[in-house]
């Protein structure tokens, strides 16, 4: 009948979320639901994209999948949210988003634990040569050397009588980054410094706060210039675009600590590449632990990064798990279902 039509919504997939989240969709078919899925294991292509938009309530994209003017134009006015399956979202022009007084839901929470996870993994991987060393044994080189005093030495995460104070810097002081100092107690840090954007309403008031809750001796919001200087790791861990553009660039690097190690599981963007390159290659700093990297998955094999014993590089599997991704997907589609059926959205961005 006219109104089963009338309430009818459409929406598009742009990747197959898996057995345990299509069923979500799919079993509203026979009632509400008309779902388009690019089921290709491959990135949506855009035209497909293009041609099915159309029409659509809902678009559930991921952050390979640009949504900008042109592809908000051609779903149409009936369009109501973009749904990311990402907690990023510099793939998404906000601006036209806002202009169409759209929803935008995205994967907070449930990926913190995994990324804060990698964002450790990282530390001590870059701090323990694990590249270098484990390239020895993959090539069938071990042999060629014996245990001795100090060979493959690499710097020590946790505190040490030589290093009994331990300080964490982050560049970005979300979620994330909050998870990843607090797995950073039983390591024996004893200070987090921090930078923020002023959106994020830190205060002092919570900083000492949270430094009495994690027995820390302090947590203080600082410049970049200190940030640099004082911290053991600085891990980066601040959103994408082009405010945060290369923060970690030669001068920041030239600043920091010969001892020091720079992890990145944020996006790549914010680390300009070949400054970190030459530094590790001249010893400002110790070592680099990157999950992922400007222009990736593109960045040339020969990049000297990818080719610097010091850069331990993984492939953007900071939420990588099998546990969280699921929820990613999960929550994915509720923001989509939410949005188009008048429901609070579990995580909708704040535009
Ligand atoms: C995100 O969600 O934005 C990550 O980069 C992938 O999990």
């Amino acid at each position: 009948t006219n109104s089963v039509q009338a309430s009818r919504h459409k929406i598009v997939v742009t990747r197959d979320l898996g057995p345990d989240i299509m069923p979500l969709l799919l079993k509203r078919e026979q009632q509400d639901l008309d779902v388009i899925v690019w089921d290709k294991d491959a990135n949506c292509d855009r035209q497909w994209l293009l041609q099915n938009a159309p029409g659509a309530s809902a678009l559930i994209v991921l952050l390979t999948d640009k949504v900008d003017a042109e592809l908000l134009d051609a779903a149409g006015p009936q369009l109501r949210v973009v749904s990311t399956m990402s907690i990023g979202y510099e793939h998404i022009d906000l601006k036209e988003v806002a202009k169409r007084k759209l929803k935008v839901g995205y994967t907070p929470d449930v990926l913190t634990d995994a990324v804060a996870d990698t964002s450790i993994m990282l530390a001590l991987m870059a701090g323990r040569n694990a590249r270098e060393t484990m390239t020895i044994v993959n090539e069938g080189r071990w042999p060629n050397y014996s245990w001795s005093p100090f060979l493959f030495c690499g710097r020590q995460l946790s505190a040490s009588l030589s290093s009994p104070t331990r300080t964490a810097g982050f560049i970005g002081f979300g979620r994330i980054a909050q998870a990843t100092l607090a797995r950073l107690i039983p390591f024996g840090f004893t200070h987090c410094l921090y930078t923020s954007s002023p959106r994020s309403k830190p205060t002092p008031e919570r900083d000492t706060q949270l430094a009495s809750s994690l027995r820390l001796q302090s947590v203080s919001r600082v410049d970049l210039d200190r940030l640099a200087a004082e911290s053991d790791v600085v891990f980066v861990l601040a959103p994408g675009g082009e405010e945060t553009k290369n923060l970690v660039n030669e001068e920041f690097l030239r600043k920091m600590k010969k001892t020091a190690v720079l992890v990145n599981t944020s996006r790549g963007t914010l680390v300009d590449s070949d400054a970190l390159a030459k530094a590790l290659r001249e010893g400002w700093i110790w070592g680099a632990g990157l999950d992922v990297v400007a222009g990736e998955p593109k960045i040339a094999a020969d990049h000297p990064l990818v080719k610097e014993p010091k850069c331990v590089i993984v492939p953007h599997i900071g939420s990588a798990t099998y546990e969280t991704r699921v929820e990613m997907a999960r929550l994915a589609v509720n923001n989509a279902l939410a949005a188009i059926f008048d429901e609070r959205m579990p995580a909708a961005l704040d535009l």
